[in-house]
């Protein structure tokens, strides 16, 4: 074709037709008002050497959400990871991040989003979460997981997470964080912090997939307005998810992985996800979402009727904190 041709074809095709939006654009919207991407990257056990990478690698095939912690000790490459990005022209205001409270310091609020956001090179995160509403010894044997004697774990019990909340709300005022949330909250835990909350958390982290759907939080926090985000999308590490034979059958029947299914489960559920990955080839493989449609879900749901929940991440805490599957 004549060059000028094709360049005057070009410039007269929509944008929406030279770049079309894919599932992995979803956006979804806080009760703050900001947009969340329905995809982040998570960064648990991701190892030092390799989460800076992981971290460059998702921003530059397109990822614009990260999901960090305090308690991860990664934050610092997390952060180099994300200055590789800036640097290479994405703009700070593009990528959504999100880091968390650590137990030791729920009575700190302020000093640890301080030192998150001094190793992750930012003025300020565009979420912060309580990690557990479960406060620990600020003085105890170890700065992050304090144990007594008797090798149980060294729980603050001067403090409640209710008194948390009000300085996350306070932290809220500083524009350290343009939103604040929990994870890990059970519809009790919610119910609690919400007779005083002034603010409604933007969101609830939770572990989330077909053998643990926790459908009684996901309900709650939609009539609440509280977002939803589904960790261990996967099953974590090792996960038998992918062997489970409806995952399978999902996925054949759409001609995509198990993983993909996995994943879009919580878009058509209206949650965000955060799988974890340090592989290069799996950050974008995770980035293809499919549009699943109401029989899917159903199957999918279906799952955790015959199947045992099976909830992958508990830390020995030694708390009840309130969920049907720990009673
Ligand atoms: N709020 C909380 O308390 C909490 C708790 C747990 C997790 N989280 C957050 O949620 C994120 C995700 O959860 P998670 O790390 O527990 O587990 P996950 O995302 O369910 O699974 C991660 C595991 O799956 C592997 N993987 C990733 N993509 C894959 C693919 N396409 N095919 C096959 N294997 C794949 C990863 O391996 P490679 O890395 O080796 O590729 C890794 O071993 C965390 O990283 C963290 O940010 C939050």
């Amino acid at each position: 074709m004549n060059p000028q041709l094709a360049n005057f074809i070009l410039k007269k095709t929509p944008d929406f037709i030279l770049h079309p939006k894919t599932m992995s654009d979803t956006v979804f919207t806080l009760n703050t008002g900001a947009k969340i991407p329905a995809l982040g990257l998570g960064t648990w056990q991701s190892a030092p050497g390799e989460v800076k990478t992981a971290v460059s690698h998702a921003l530059k095939v397109g990822y614009k959400h990260i999901d960090a912690a305090y308690v991860y000790g990664n934050e610092d490459e997390v952060g180099q990871g994300l200055a590789e990005g800036f640097k290479s022209g994405i703009k700070r205001e593009d990528v959504f991040v999100t880091t968390k409270l650590w137990c030791t310091y729920h009575s700190r609020v302020e000093e640890n989003l301080d030192l998150s956001l001094k190793s992750l090179g930012l003025d300020y995160v565009d979420l912060y979460l309580m990690h557990w509403p479960v406060p620990m010894n600020p003085n105890g044997n170890d700065p992050k997981f304090p144990k007594l004697a008797d090798g149980s774990r060294d729980l603050d019990k001067s403090w409640s997470y209710t008194q948390t909340w009000k300085e996350m709300e306070a932290v809220l005022k500083t524009g350290k964080t343009k939103a604040i949330g929990v994870a890990n909250f059970s519809v009790p835990f919610l119910e609690e912090l919400m007779k005083e909350a002034k603010v409604t958390p933007a969101a609830n982290q939770i572990e989330n997939h077909p053998y643990l759907p926790q459908q009684e939080i996901v309900d709650y926090c939609k009539e609440k307005g509280i977002l939803i985000t589904a960790y261990s999308p996967l099953g974590s590490t090792g996960s038998p998810l992918f062997q489970e034979k409806e995952i399978q059958e999902v996925a054949k029947k759409h001609d995509v992985s198990p993983g993909t299914v996995l994943l879009s489960y919580h878009v058509a559920r209206g949650s965000s996800v955060i799988p974890k990955s340090v592989t290069p080839s799996r950050i974008e493989e995770n980035m293809k979402l499919i549009k699943l449609d109401s029989d899917d879900v159903k199957a999918l749901d279906n799952i955790s009727k015959t199947h045992p929940p099976n909830r992958f991440v508990y830390p020995a805490f030694g708390v009840n904190l309130g969920f049907p599957d720990k009673q």
